[in-house]
C-alpha cells in the first residue's frame, strides 16, 4: 500500500498542466471528495497498528505535494493570462485618450491676456495676501476713507496690516514701484471680498486689471484701447463710458458695451436695455503715481479693471457663478472643444 502511495507522489511531482481544465481535473482526482487521498484516508483504520505511523506520514506527504502543485500551477496559469491581457493582441485599437479641458476662467483669462499682449501689454502678478499699503493706502484710500467700504475686506485677525487683496490694483502698485514709464501691463489674478455667496456674487473671484503710463496719455487713449478690446473680445463695436467714482482714478468711468436686443437672452442679461456693464476705468490719480515713485508732472496714464467670471458668464451663458468653483466634471467637460 505504501508503495502505491509513493507511486502517486512520483506522479504528482511529474504532473504538468497547460490549461485550467487539466488542473481542475487533477485537483478533483487527488483532493476531491471522492479523490485518491480520501480513499487512502479511509483505508487508514484497516492498516495494522505498527504500520500506521509510516502510512500516515506518507499520505500526508502526498496531500501536501498535491496541494502545493495545484497552487503553483494555478499561479503560473494566472500570470500567463495577465501577460496575454497586456501584450496579447497588438493589432487591437488603442485605448481612447481622455482629453482634459481648460477651466472656463482660464480660457477667458488667456483670451484677455492675448488681446492686450497684441498691443504691447505684458503680464504682471503679485501676492494674494497683501499689506494695507499696496491694496489701499497707495491707491489713495487712506485709513478711515469711506471708499474702503466699497470692497468688504478679509483681514488677518491678528494683524490688521495683512489682508486678502480685494483687487489686483495692488499688483499695479507693486509694478509701478519697481518700473518707470513707459508702462503697459495687465494683472490677472484671484481676489477676495467678504460678500454673501449667491448666484451672482462670490467671496472669491478673478480680475484682470490694466495699467498704461507714459507721457501725454489722454482719456481718448483709454477709450480707444477699450474699444479695441471689446471689438476683439465680444465682436461688439459700440461702447459708452458712464461717469463713476474710484479713489485711484480721476476722472473715473464705468464701461458699458452695447450687447444688442436680438433675442430673449439679450433682454434678460441686459435687463431690457441692450447695454451691459463690463468694467471700471479712469485716468490714474496723480496721488497714486506719486505714491509709487512716478513723477505725475511728467507722466499720466489710465487704468481699468474687469471681473473674469462676469465675462465668462456672459460668453458661455452660465447662470450661476458658484459653478466655477465646484469643479463638477459635467460642467468642466463642456469646455473641451474650446481652445
Ligand atoms: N480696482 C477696481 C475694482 O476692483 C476696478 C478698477 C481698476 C477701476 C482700475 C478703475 C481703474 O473694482
Amino acid at each position: 500500500m505504501i508503495d502505491k502511495i509513493k507511486e502517486h507522489i512520483a506522479q504528482v511531482e511529474k504532473f504538468e498542466a497547460t490549461s485550467k481544465e487539466d488542473l481542475e481535473a487533477f485537483r478533483i482526482k487527488y483532493l476531491g471528495k471522492k479523490g485518491i487521498l480520501n480513499d487512502f484516508f479511509a483505508e487508514f483504520r484497516n492498516v495494522p497498528n505498527e504500520m500506521k505511523k509510516e502510512f500516515g506520514q506518507t499520505i500526508n506527504a502526498l496531500k501536501t505535494k498535491a496541494e502545493t502543485k495545484v497552487a503553483d500551477i494555478r499561479e503560473a496559469l494566472e500570470n500567463k493570462e495577465e501577460d496575454k491581457g497586456v501584450y496579447g493582441d497588438l493589432t487591437r485599437p488603442a485605448e481612447p485618450i481622455n482629453l482634459g479641458s481648460r477651466h472656463p476662467i482660464s480660457l477667458v483669462k488667456n483670451q484677455i491676456i492675448e488681446i492686450f499682449a497684441n498691443v504691447g501689454f505684458n503680464v504682471s502678478e503679485g501676492p494674494e495676501i497683501e499689506d494695507d499699503w499696496h491694496n489701499f493706502t497707495a491707491l489713495n484710500l487712506p485709513e478711515y476713507h469711506p471708499a474702503r467700504d466699497m470692497q468688504d475686506t478679509f483681514f488677518i485677525q491678528t494683524n490688521p496690516d495683512v489682508l486678502l487683496r480685494t483687487h489686483t490694483s495692488s499688483v499695479q502698485v507693486r509694478y509701478m514701484e519697481k518700473n518707470q514709464p513707459p508702462i503697459r501691463t495687465i494683472s490677472p489674478g484671484r481676489v477676495f471680498r467678504n460678500e454673501a455667496i449667491s448666484a451672482r456674487s462670490h467671496c472669491i473671484f478673478h480680475q484682470v486689471e490694466g495699467l498704461y503710463i507714459d507721457k501725454d496719455v489722454s482719456f481718448a487713449d483709454l477709450k480707444q484701447t477699450l474699444l479695441y478690446f471689446t471689438k476683439e473680445m465680444f465682436g461688439k463695436s459700440k461702447i459708452r463710458l458712464r461717469p463713476s467714482y474710484f479713489p485711484f482714478t480721476e476722472p473715473s468711468a464705468e464701461v458699458d458695451i452695447y450687447w444688442g436686443l436680438n433675442n430673449e437672452i439679450d433682454y434678460r442679461i441686459t435687463k431690457g436695455t441692450g447695454w451691459l456693464e463690463i468694467m471700471g476705468c479712469g485716468m490714474v490719480d496723480p496721488n497714486v503715481l506719486e505714491n509709487c515713485g512716478i513723477d505725475s508732472k511728467e507722466y499720466s496714464g489710465f487704468a481699468f479693471g474687469m471681473g473674469i467670471e462676469r465675462i465668462a458668464m456672459l460668453l458661455y451663458q452660465i447662470g450661476d457663478i458658484r459653478m466655477f468653483y465646484e469643479n463638477d466634471v459635467r460642467f468642466l467637460e463642456q469646455f473641451k472643444s474650446v481652445l
